[in-house]
């Protein structure tokens, strides 16, 4: 018989649903919520009440899209945490609902988690997936994590940031530019027609694997004030080239300890995942890094980049093949590590 799982994603600002039958995908709807671009940032209170608004409709899309009526679902899975708790109780009060209604199992999903098992995602049976063990480097607004995959349900972090994400640095940069929020996507657009080359950033000096972005932004920010003092118009007209040499920057930043990560597992697989790895930049410099050692990459398609519940659905899949269910009185958490 198969198994039908329905995944249900409300972690942040994007509620979605996606159905999978046996691991391959027939539906991911995601609903992105406008509510928070004029204020520069998401809206824990504004991203719940939209979460609440949304969730009836989109997983109601998910099930007509995959053709699957909800009294064939095998099981539930949602995203527990780590997020925005005001978000992560309407999927998982919604989640739970729904399976006491239906009498199948819930299965928790830790997000970042889904993240790294997005790549287990098949459009098609014959879809090739990672094999263990492999690194991924997961990159998004909140994280810059080496994970060392060991199986779907163990993970290793080798290294990670000790203060901003890769995500941050992108949005605050953006934000001293005066590009609108998140500004990861507009200096991805930029930097394709910048000189990488033009400007130099300081990059950190620290040991081991883990990351570091804050220096970079403050030495973004200084170099920015120097130049308007001595020309107001600075950012107008070199927002190509400063947007192509912060982007080159984080990039090196990102690969240098990667590769080091890769030099000390032996592994021969890497993958990306999180908001960052949508950016054409880094996508390119692990495609090409992974080429040139002769590694195999995953580069997952930009829709499995940001939040998303097919990813939800399939890691719910693989603890559901190993029965291990989520009882009632488990709630959501904010914070966790992988
Ligand atoms: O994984 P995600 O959707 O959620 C969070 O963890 O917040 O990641 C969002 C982050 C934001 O910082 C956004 O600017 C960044 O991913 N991002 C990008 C691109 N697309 C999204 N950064 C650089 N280039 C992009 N194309």
């Amino acid at each position: 018989m198969s198994v039908i799982i329905l995944g249900i994603e409300s972690s942040c600002d994007d509620t979605s649903a996606a159905v999978i039958r046996d691991g391959v995908l027939l539906s991911n709807v995601i609903a992105s919520q406008q509510v928070h671009a004029e204020f520069g940032g998401v809206v824990p209170e504004l991203a719940s009440r939209a979460h609440q608004q949304n969730i009836v409709p989109v997983v109601d899309t998910a099930l007509k899209r995959a053709g699957v009526a909800r009294e064939e679902l095998s099981a539930i899975g949602f995203t527990r945490g780590p997020g925005l708790l005001g978000s992560l109780l309407v999927g998982t009060s919604f989640a739970k609902g729904m399976s006491l209604g239906l009498r199948i199992p819930i299965v928790d999903v830790n997000h970042l988690h889904g993240h790294v098992l997005s790549h287990f995602i098949r459009r098609n049976e014959d879809d090739r997936v990672p094999e263990y063990p492999f690194i991924c480097l997961l990159v998004s607004g909140g994280n810059s994590q080496i994970i060392l995959v060991r199986n779907y349900n163990d993970m290793e972090i080798l290294g990670q940031t000790i203060d901003d994400a890769a995500g941050e640095a992108f949005d605050k940069c953006a934000k001293v530019m005066g590009l609108p929020y998140p500004g990861g996507p507009h200096i991805d657009r930029l930097a394709a027609e910048g000189d990488p080359k033009r400007f130099r950033f300081a990059k950190p000096h620290i040991p081991g694997l883990d990351y570091s972005f804050s220096g970079l932004k403050t030495s973004f920010l200084y170099t920015l004030r120097d130049e308007i003092r001595k020309n107001p118009d600075f950012i107008e007209q070199n927002k190509a080239d400063l947007a192509a040499s912060l982007q080159r920057t984080i990039i090196e930043i990102l690969m240098d300890k990667l590769d080091k990560a890769v030099r000390q597992t032996g592994v021969t697989t890497v993958a990306i995942g999180g908001g960052v790895s949508a950016n054409s930049g880094v996508r390119d410099a692990v495609a090409d890094y992974c080429s040139r050692r002769g590694l195999t990459a995953f580069i997952p398609e930009r829709v499995f980049t940001t939040d998303n519940a097919a990813m939800v659905a399939i890691a719910a899949y693989y603890k559901y093949l190993d029965r291990q269910f989520c009882r009632y009185d488990e709630v959501p958490y904010a914070r966790v590590k992988v």
